[in-house]
């Protein structure tokens, strides 16, 4: 936390601008969250104050640091009084580009000159818009709904992005305890999001199978892979399930197994139970793995029963 509160602008206080307002004035930050309509300011706070509240009763925070974030969050409709003496910007205003690029200008002509400016885009390759005289401070910082609650951020770098933009970003999403993952470039979707269109498109092509129903589709992935890929990413699952099981698997289904695969495979390399696969398990043995995984997995399934039963 710091030690004097450094001051950022969020502008856009719709679904993501409450939350970031949030998450960073619960850090300690002297939040400025602007937007250009008053009951979407007042409605941001509410809804930071019921999701503090909910933190407080889940036993997260203190009850008195409810209040103390609340102080942290000041609301403007004046986009220069938000940005004043601040170190770092976050836009969420809505996913429209013309709108990102009218924004971008606005705070290029009045953002202090060395503060970054982040974009929360879930789409756009924001950073090949910009002037030249703003470009090497611009970068997207892409958080996940909700904001305050989701660990990762997916920060890409434009090619004329500095590298300080990039440290102070990555540094201060630590600080307030998110896993910021750096993209060596823009890539549409960027990761997560293109992973879970895949998940979608499949989904879509099953329920086209008429066998399930959407309902059946998501019960069956709340009961099997959602659960399984909280404790460890799709390469991790595939060490632990063989990738010899994994290729023939792949090929069972009418896909030739990626070249990462079949090279794997065609060494040896099968995973855990040879010690070595996508990761290198550094002869551990393949019980302790597994028994890591497993030991995971039943702190999760004990949190989900939990939840099912409140
Ligand atoms: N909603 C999600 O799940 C989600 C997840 C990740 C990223 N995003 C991205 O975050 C951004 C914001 O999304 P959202 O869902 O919070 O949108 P939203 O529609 O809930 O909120 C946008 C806010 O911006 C305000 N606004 C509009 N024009 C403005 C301007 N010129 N200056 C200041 N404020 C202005 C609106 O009044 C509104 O309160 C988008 O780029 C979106 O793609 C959204």
């Amino acid at each position: 936390m710091p030690s004097e509160k450094k001051a950022l602008a969020v502008i856009g206080a719709g679904i993501m601008g409450a939350g970031l307002a949030q998450l960073f004035a619960q850090n300690g930050y002297a939040v400025r969250l602007h937007d250009l309509s008053e009951d979407a300011l007042t409605q941001a706070v509410e809804s930071a104050r019921i999701n503090l509240r909910m933190q407080s009763d889940f036993g997260w925070i203190e009850p008195s640091a409810v209040d103390e974030a609340l102080r942290n969050i000041e609301t403007t409709t004046s986009l220069s009084d938000s940005v004043a003496e601040v170190f770092f910007v976050i836009e969420a205003v809505p996913e429209v580009l013309a709108l990102k690029k009218e924004v971008f200008d606005n705070l290029g002509k009045i953002s202090p000159p060395d503060a970054v400016l982040a974009s929360n885009t879930s789409t756009f390759d924001v950073m090949s818009e910009m002037p030249e005289d703003i470009a090497g401070r611009v970068l997207i910082t892409h958080f996940f709904n909700p904001a305050q609650l989701v660990p990762l951020v997916e920060v890409v770098k434009g090619e004329r992005t500095s590298d300080g933009a990039v440290e102070t970003s990555m540094e201060l999403l630590r600080a307030v305890g998110k896993y910021p993952l750096l993209l060596k470039r823009y890539l549409p979707g960027f990761v997560v999001n293109r992973i879970q269109l895949s998940i979608n498109a499949m989904a879509f092509m099953i329920l086209n199978e008429g066998i399930v129903e959407p309902e059946d589709i998501d019960k069956a992935i709340e009961n099997s892979i959602s659960l399984r890929l909280a404790v460890g990413g799709p390469f991790a699952t595939m060490d632990l399930g063989g990738l010899d099981v994994m290729a023939a698997s792949a090929q069972a289904m009418g896909v030739p197994p990626p070249p990462p695969l079949a090279e794997r495979v065609e060494r040896g390399d099968l995973g855990v139970k040879t010690g070595k696969g996508f990761y290198d398990y550094a002869g551990a043995s393949s019980d302790d793995v597994i028994k890591r995984r497993d030991y995971r997995l039943m702190l999760l399934l004990d949190a989900y029963r939990k939840g099912l039963d409140e």
